[in-house]
């Protein structure tokens, strides 16, 4: 049997990097005053085809839609956004909550798009909303803090691309220019576009075929239909941007494949050092309707959502994947089967204050315990066979150095401990704790040791 085709599995490395990354985000959105919530993966098909666009690719090719046992019609969730509005309605979790509500969440999501170089039919999004303010410092905030986290991980190369798609009266009057325009070409474009003029023409500045290419790029530009106030916020906006030294540069082309959206839109974009774009690697924007659409009441929403594996892909093109080698910190050999359980007793203390611990489980000649330790990229070994239970002790010894010591087994706790207590900081000179007193000097600080 084979996976299902557009899926693809995680193993231990990749797994490991996966919930590196996301943690790093959720670290993130945390610090920024997000909470965490989770959705079901399953919701009535009606939640995103009335309100992710019955004119977006989503919606009318992608959705993973079935009628389960009951003859409910029921979708696996193509995107988190509508889902997390749902949630927030149906618990009203805007009665008694300061606004914004600051949610984040982490997940798979399913489209049956066509498979290529990172185009999954189930990937990975984490993302952020925030829901009833709306204010440009609030955009700011979102967009600053998903730099922060595309930064944090070492990217450097990000082009964050925006754009306004306006309030109504501009989007209104955008609409019916492209409209007009599109009408004299349209017999000559393709049938998706054909399609976007009736249900949404702004869709179709978002058409990837070739052909079409030549007719879109001449196409009316939204910011010649922009309403005084639509202009002020989005001038206001890309102020807040250049005080917070974010880099952006304005896309006029850039619509968003979903039907929800108002006002600020933006995408991050990576090409790597190979030269590779697996397309957005994230993205979001304004949706003021879909709070009041959902039966909540009128309340703006802003949020983005990255794509995880892209970043995973970007990552490991750029060597920056969080984790290179999973490693432990302590292999335990038993020496003779009988004394095993002692050494699995020593390794669940160790395991319970937070070390890494692995053990053999088999009976092994020593010099092959050796080298598991080495393959699972062990720091220490420790050595226990029949004498150093009689004395209570067990032999410690040190994979890189090769030094060997004997330690009490009641010393062994606080030995690890004071040893991933060294100092790792920035006046750490080799070897040795460095001579701080003060309280707050990172090495007083557990977080930051390895
Ligand atoms: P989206 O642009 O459809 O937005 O998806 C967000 C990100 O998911 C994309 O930028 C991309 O990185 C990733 N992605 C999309 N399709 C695929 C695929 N087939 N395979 C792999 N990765 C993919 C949304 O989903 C909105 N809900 C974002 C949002 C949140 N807007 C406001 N709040």
């Amino acid at each position: 049997m084979q996976n299902v085709k557009g899926t693809h599995d995680l193993l231990p490395l990749e797994s490991a990097n996966y919930d590196a990354i996301t943690e790093l985000f959720s670290n993130i959105a945390t610090v920024f005053g997000y909470h965490s919530v989770n959705p079901p993966v399953i919701e009535h098909a009606e939640l995103f085809s009335r309100n992710v666009g019955e004119s977006s690719d989503i919606v009318r090719k992608e959705m993973y839609n079935f009628f389960d046992k009951g003859g409910r019609e029921l979708a696996l969730r193509p995107e988190f956004t509508a889902g997390i509005i749902r949630l927030i309605v149906q618990n009203k979790l805007y009665v008694n909550n300061e606004l914004p509500l600051k949610y984040y969440y982490v997940g798979p999501v399913f489209r049956y798009d066509r498979p290529q170089l990172g185009r999954y039919r189930q990937f990975m999004q984490f993302g952020v909303e925030s829901v009833g303010l709306s204010s440009p410092v609030n955009d700011a905030e979102i967009i600053a803090m998903s730099y922060s986290m595309l930064k944090t991980l070492g990217l450097n190369n990000i082009a964050l691309k925006i754009n306004t798609l306006g309030d109504d009266e501009s989007r209104n009057n955008y609409r019916e220019a492209l409209k007009s325009y599109f009408t004299k070409y349209i017999d000559n474009m393709c049938e998706d576009c054909k399609q976007r003029l009736i249900s949404n023409p702004l869709r179709i500045l978002d058409c990837k075929v070739k052909e079409d290419q030549q007719y879109i790029s001449n196409a009316p530009k939204i910011s010649a239909y922009l309403s005084a106030n639509a202009k002020a916020r989005f001038e206001m906006l890309l102020n807040n941007l250049k005080t917070l030294n974010i880099p952006y540069e304005i896309d006029e082309g850039l619509v968003r494949g979903l039907d929800y959206y108002s006002d600020t839109v933006f995408e991050f974009h990576y090409t790597n050092s190979k030269g590779v774009n697996y397309g957005a690697i994230g993205g979001g924007g304004h949706y003021d309707k879909l709070v009041k659409q959902i039966g909540g009441p009128d309340m703006p929403g802003f949020g983005f959502s990255f794509g995880v594996e892209r970043i995973y892909n970007t990552l490991n093109d750029e060597g920056l994947l969080p984790i290179k080698q999973e490693a432990i910190d302590i292999y335990v050999m038993p020496i003779g089967i009988e004394n095993q359980i002692y050494g699995l007793k020593i390794a669940n203390q160790l395991r319970m204050n937070g070390f890494l611990v692995d053990m053999c489980l088999e009976q092994c000649k020593i010099g092959n315990m050796f080298k598991r330790a080495e393959k699972k990229g062990a720091k220490f070994a420790l050595i226990i066979g029949e004498n150093e239970i009689k004395n209570n002790i067990v032999i410690i010894k040190n994979i890189a150095s090769q030094e060997q010591q004997e330690i009490k087994q009641e010393d062994l706790l606080s030995y690890f401990i004071n040893l991933t207590h060294s100092c790792h900081c920035h006046e750490y000179e080799g070897g040795d704790n460095c001579n701080h007193d003060n309280k707050d000097c990172c090495c007083h600080n557990k977080d930051v040791h390895q």
